[in-house]
């Protein structure tokens, strides 16, 4: 393996203990204003410190995301289709090499759909972008077995799974199941483990604990970090189980202790902002001997 490409990739999964933690923020190229990622710059900025990696858009990258950060860039580069759309599956590469490079792009991330209409078209734009990023030592990350239609057992996800790595994919981005240990066992390359819709949080830490015994590398979390009530508590619990070893008691009682700071502080500084106004009555009141700034 090239230099740059090892180095890159060691960005993404820390060598010292092969696990990682990615924050994807990436939803809206396809469902546009998720809810609770209505704002990608706010729900970003208190995240971004507490993941390995983030995983995003180009546009999500140049509007909400300081570039001083040495958080590493996941950089999506397929899309095409809606969720309201005909055919989610009928993705195209929508960004440049040469853009991800200017974003500093530690890894590029498509979309491969197996067993989709779409399938032949995203599994040869996987073997073109691997060529093309190998070219530059930039790795990619396939994410496979997005869309309802598609069943998302150990035997499917294998395939998908297999098939991506055989394109020459990196990182595989898949879903957790049962027989997960298969799934794992017949990929070449490390797979990691989208948290999938909204479940309570000590599930998810269940889910993220299943997937690393299992073998999986570790997580790459969108939904049930950020519409979590508490996304910074939730980010740390699952960090303990990545790179900590904490089982999911340890994992959930840290979340309910750093969930309940969180609330403490949220209801203090309502509090605040409600005295505030007749504070600012006060100290603001024009001074009649100075010229008062017009109003628009
Ligand atoms: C969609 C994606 C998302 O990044 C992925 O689904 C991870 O987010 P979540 O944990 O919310 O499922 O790649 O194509």
């Amino acid at each position: 393996m090239d230099w740059g490409l090892k180095n890159r990739l060691s960005r993404i999964i820390k060598p010292h203990n092969n696990r990682a933690l990615m924050l994807a923020v990436d939803h809206g190229y396809f469902l546009g204003p998720t809810e609770k990622l209505e704002n990608p710059k706010k729900v970003i900025a208190p995240l971004l410190r507490h993941c390995d990696s983030l995983m995003l858009t180009r546009g999500v990258q140049r509007t909400s995301v300081p570039a001083e950060t040495d958080t590493p860039m996941v950089l999506r580069v397929s899309g095409g289709s809606s969720i309201i759309g005909e055919d989610l599956s009928q993705e195209d590469i929508t960004v440049s090499i040469q853009d991800a490079i200017r974003l500093n792009a530690s890894a590029l991330a498509m979309s491969v759909f197996v067993g989709s209409k779409y399938e032949y078209q995203t599994v040869v734009n996987l073997g073109k972008l691997v060529s093309e990023a190998e070219q530059y030592g930039i790795p990619v990350l396939a994410v496979t077995a997005v869309g309802k239609e598609l069943g998302k057992d150990a035997r499917y996800l294998s395939l998908a799974c297999r098939m991506a790595a055989e394109q020459g994919a990196h990182i595989v981005k898949t879903y957790y199941c049962d027989n997960f240990e298969k799934v794992v066992e017949s990929c070449p390359v490390p797979i990691i483990v989208a948290g999938g819709k909204k479940i309570p949080e000590r599930d998810a830490l269940q889910l993220t604990y299943n997937a690393v015994k299992a073998g999986a590398v570790g997580v790459d979390m969108g939904r049930n970090i950020w519409q979590s009530e508490h996304p910074v508590a939730m980010i740390k619990a699952t960090r303990a189980i990545i790179h900590q070893n904490a089982n999911v008691d340890q994992a959930f009682k840290m979340y309910k202790k750093l969930a309940s700071e969180d609330s403490q502080k949220k209801s203090k500084g309502k509090k605040q902002n409600k005295k505030k106004p007749n504070q600012n009555k006060s100290k603001n009141k024009p001074n009649q001997n100075k010229p008062q700034p017009k109003k628009n």
